[in-house]
């Protein structure tokens, strides 16, 4: 059924288990975006949402398999046919349609999730995959829980699928349990026991609570499985899913695997920002790949032996990853043109955007800093016309004393709706004083979760990147803000977050 043996399909759920972190939706313009990224990625498989979870959800599977030409677009299911027939009609547009239906495997959500047995939770499998099939010839199947499974009972639902037109068999390690040892045993086995096993291709699925997605989902494809399933930057439930990241690229680094994938990694770092940029959720310096630090020499002895040969303390070309070093240096005193270029270069198409508009907010950075990178062009671009929340509340005006023994007090002017609000408030230090005087125009009870400032490069007078969560009404929500003032970022933060639920 395979063209290419050593090929390994890339199912990618950024937009589906990635989105389901908490305070991490997407608007749907927002997720056609990384789907059209994703599709110049080069991924296979791209998992649009689960349609029957919300109408927006089902209406982003919707535009998505419209606006996307070449992968395939998943849609996900419980195993029952209301959440089958949301899909079909959620994937009437998709060119590549596929179903992703499944049910729990382990003893464990046998009996305390479904309060059932194996045959029933059997039957149920295979009677959803049937129904499934007679709308949509793709059908891949999850065993939820696969990872606590007992293999025999997986075995025999593994078999049963595949005959009822189970086109791919999905085994996820849904709780990040396993050993890479003993999930490669797992596909191992279901290769050697099942007798249909040829006639589908078996996906891993793995979560990061032990820390372990990674190299649990290379034991999975070492063993046989050919379609991995995860999100740009790890991104997912609890501690994340396997990095789509990583895995390219040992597959690319490590030869002597014999696997390949058709990602074209070049992109990893645009879409890595993107990604994080979107869902508001910050990259961690030291993360594989694409973390600020991943290509960074600091100790003295790293940094003489790679001056002497690069080889020597680098396994990749960060070019590989898409960090190629900028050779014109913008400043204020650069044009239109040299913007246009290192714009063009970070993967912005310019006739969609406002050159001037953009070349505008620009020169106040570049007034600001000495010299404007990649970073700060990134999140320039993040602001402005992208801007999903444009009629929200706005920073007018802000002002700050500060200093000892001075009491940190805040002035500040809100716009909403065309009306301007101003309050003023006393805290404990600058940003607080912030958050009090605009929490007290908005009227609400906000709780500011997590609060996290990040300088880009270093420098007193590098841009800050605020990331903020904020609980309202019992859920999270995300928001960042960036400035040279860190207290402008804070506000702006604070502003990102409240503008999703108001
Ligand atoms: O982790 C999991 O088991 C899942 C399934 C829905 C595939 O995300
Ligand atoms: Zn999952």
């Amino acid at each position: 059924m395979l063209h290419d043996p050593n090929r390994v399909y890339v199912f990618d759920t950024t937009l589906r288990d990635g989105e389901q972190v908490p305070g991490c939706q997407l608007s749907t313009p927002e997720k056609i975006e990384i789907a059209k990224a994703l599709e110049l990625l080069g991924v296979d498989v791209i998992e649009a949402g689960f349609p029957i979870s919300s109408p927006g959800d089902f209406q982003s599977v919707v535009e998505l398999s419209k606006a996307v030409k070449n992968p395939i677009i998943c849609a996900l299911t419980r195993a029952n046919r209301g959440d089958i027939d949301s899909a079909v009609a959620a994937l009437q547009y998709a060119k590549r349609p596929r179903i992703h239906t499944g049910i729990g495997s382990s003893d464990m959500h046998i009996k305390y999730k479904f309060n059932s047995t194996r045959e029933e939770i059997l039957a149920r499998a295979v009677d959803a995959v049937k129904y499934a099939k007679k709308s949509v010839e793709d059908i891949e199947f999850y065993a939820e829980d696969a990872g606590r499974a007992d293999d025999m009972f997986l075995a025999q639902m593994v078999e049963a699928v595949i005959a009822a037109g189970a086109t791919v068999v999905n085994i996820p390690d849904t709780n990040g349990y396993c050993l890479p040892e003993q999930y490669g045993a797992k596909i191992l086995y279901l290769k050697e026991n099942v007798k249909n096993i040829d006639q589908a291709i078996i996906a891993v699925h793995c979560h990061n609570d032990l820390g372990l997605a990674t190299a649990n989902t290379i034991a999975g494809i070492v063993n046989g499985a050919r379609q991995i399933e995860c999100t740009i930057n790890g991104i997912g439930e609890r501690a994340g899913n396997t990095a789509l990241e990583e895995v390219a690229m040992i597959l690319k680094t490590h030869h002597s695997l014999n696997l390949h994938t058709h990602i074209n990694s070049k992109h990893f770092s645009e879409i890595s920002s993107m990604v994080s940029r979107m869902m508001r959720m910050p990259v961690q310096a030291n993360k594989a790949i694409i973390g600020k630090n991943a290509f960074a020499h600091s100790s003295g002895i790293h940094q003489d032996g790679f001056l002497k040969h690069r080889e020597n303390y680098e396994i990749m070309n960060p070019e590989d990853v898409g960090l190629n070093q900028a050779n014109i240096i913008l400043t204020a005193r650069s044009g239109r043109h040299a913007l246009k270029h290192h714009l063009e270069r970070l993967g912005y198409t310019i006739d969609k955007i406002n050159l001037d508009d953009v070349y505008n907010r620009f020169l106040v950075l570049a007034d600001d800093k000495k010299e404007i990178t990649d970073d700060d062009l990134l999140f320039l671009m993040s602001d402005g016309e992208k801007d999903p929340y444009k009629n929200g509340y706005k920073l007018n005006l802000l002002q700050v004393v500060c200093g000892d023994p001075l009491s940190p007090t805040a002035s500040i002017k809100l716009q909403h709706d065309g009306v301007e609000k101003e309050a003023m408030a006393m805290g404990n230090g600058p940003v607080n004083a912030t958050i009090k005087a605009i929490t007290s125009i908005i009227g609400k009870e906000i709780d500011l979760k997590e609060f996290t400032i990040q300088a880009m490069h270093g420098g007193s007078d590098d841009v800050s990147k605020v990331n903020m969560r904020v609980s309202y009404e019992g859920k999270s929500y995300m928001g960042y803000g960036f400035s040279t003032d860190i207290v402008k970022a804070s506000a702006n933060a604070y502003l990102d977050a409240i503008n999703k639920f108001l």
